[in-house]
């Protein structure tokens, strides 16, 4: 078994109220630190790799990482630990089809910032190609604010998903899931301090999420697997560490991790989080060297970098994603 599509993960989400963790990866530290916080809470997993992360580690590197993963899952844990590996934000066809030809079992067209009518057609292509090979496709209906590696968009040019076109985007493109714009975004700095409130202590507070346009999505597509992008939450402990070790990261916020909790308990069966898992590890390591000086041996400073990655995963896992114990 070990490296399978999401078709099962997200059955079984949808009916159990839990969401699965799509978690970036780029070298070998993270996808370890990943990998032990899955088997240790029993989870099922989607490692996700990133145009950005292909260009930075290599589409074969990442993948012999994943696979000796899994296989160290097996003889080391004795555990059969499901792992999905998903390409983020695919921009064209061809990148869909080298990653799907390269041995991913999980492909997203990101084609929403084209026209309605170009986004169908260009999933639906992925979609024949991805489904010929056995391979599952995300796509993506309304666009989140924010900032990738390969693209920006400003607040403005953000829009939320519009209900009353998903049952037709969803019929024509054939796609398995899809991602959604409910308020969340992309990044460490998801609003600006003028779109938040302050709660009493002066920290800020993001809008809420948009529950009234996932809640429509849902009835409109029962039973159909929801994403959501741009889901971390920029735990304040770990920006205040930052910042108290040479960092700088004024007004970094993001989305409340009881809000994420409640989308998983409804229709949302995946929940994509990359920049809490960055913010972790650069934490640790700014920590590490700022008390250790003298050291210079990488190994030194990636160690804890790498137990701040699981035990940020464990978390989120556990207290955020509902997803421990169902795999
Ligand atoms: O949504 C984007 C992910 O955080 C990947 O970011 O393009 O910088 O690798 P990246
Ligand atoms: P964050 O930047 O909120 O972690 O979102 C990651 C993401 O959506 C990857 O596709
Ligand atoms: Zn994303």
């Amino acid at each position: 078994m070990a490296i399978v599509t999401s078709k099962e993960m997200f059955k079984k989400a949808y009916d159990g109220g839990y969401a699965v963790g799509a978690f970036n990866v780029n070298n070998m530290e993270i996808i370890q630190g990943i990998c032990d916080a899955a088997i240790e809470q029993r989870a099922p997993l989607i490692l996700q790799v990133s145009k950005g992360a292909r260009k930075y580690a290599n589409h074969i590197y990442l993948m012999k990482l994943i696979e000796a993963a899994v296989e160290d899952a097996e003889q080391n844990a004795g555990f059969d630990l499901p792992i999905c590996v998903h390409l983020d934000h695919g921009d064209s066809f061809e990148l869909c089809k080298s990653c799907i030809d390269g041995g991913f079992t999980s492909v997203m067209i990101d084609a929403s910032s084209k026209p309605f009518a170009e986004n169908i057609e260009i999933t639906r292509q992925v979609v024949a190609y991805a489904h010929d090979h056995g391979v599952v496709v995300e796509a993506e209906l309304g666009t989140l604010a924010g900032v990738e590696d390969e693209v920006k968009v400003s607040a403005e040019d953000s829009s939320y998903t519009r209900p009353e076109e998903v049952e037709e985007f969803v019929s024509k493109t054939g796609c398995d899931s899809l991602a959604i714009a409910i308020g969340t975004s992309h990044g460490a700095y998801k609003f600006t301090p003028e779109q938040c409130t302050r709660n009493e202590k002066g920290i800020l507070v993001p809008p809420p999420l948009r529950f009234d346009v996932l809640e429509e999505v849902s009835k409109r597509l029962p039973g159909f697997p929801i994403v959501l992008h741009g889901s971390s939450s920029v735990p304040q402990e770990f920006v205040k560490i930052i910042n108290e070790n040479g960092g700088k990261m004024p007004d970094a916020v993001g989305i409340p991790e009881e809000q994420l909790r409640k989308a998983a308990s409804l229709s949302v069966c995946k929940i994509n989080i990359d920049s809490d898992l960055r913010l972790a590890m650069t934490a640790s390591i700014r920590q590490y060297l700022a008390e250790h000086p003298a050291d210079f041996d990488p190994r030194q400073y990636l160690k804890p970098g790498r137990q701040a990655i699981k035990d940020m995963v464990a978390h989120k896992m556990v207290d955020v994603l509902g997803c421990n114990g169902k795999a």
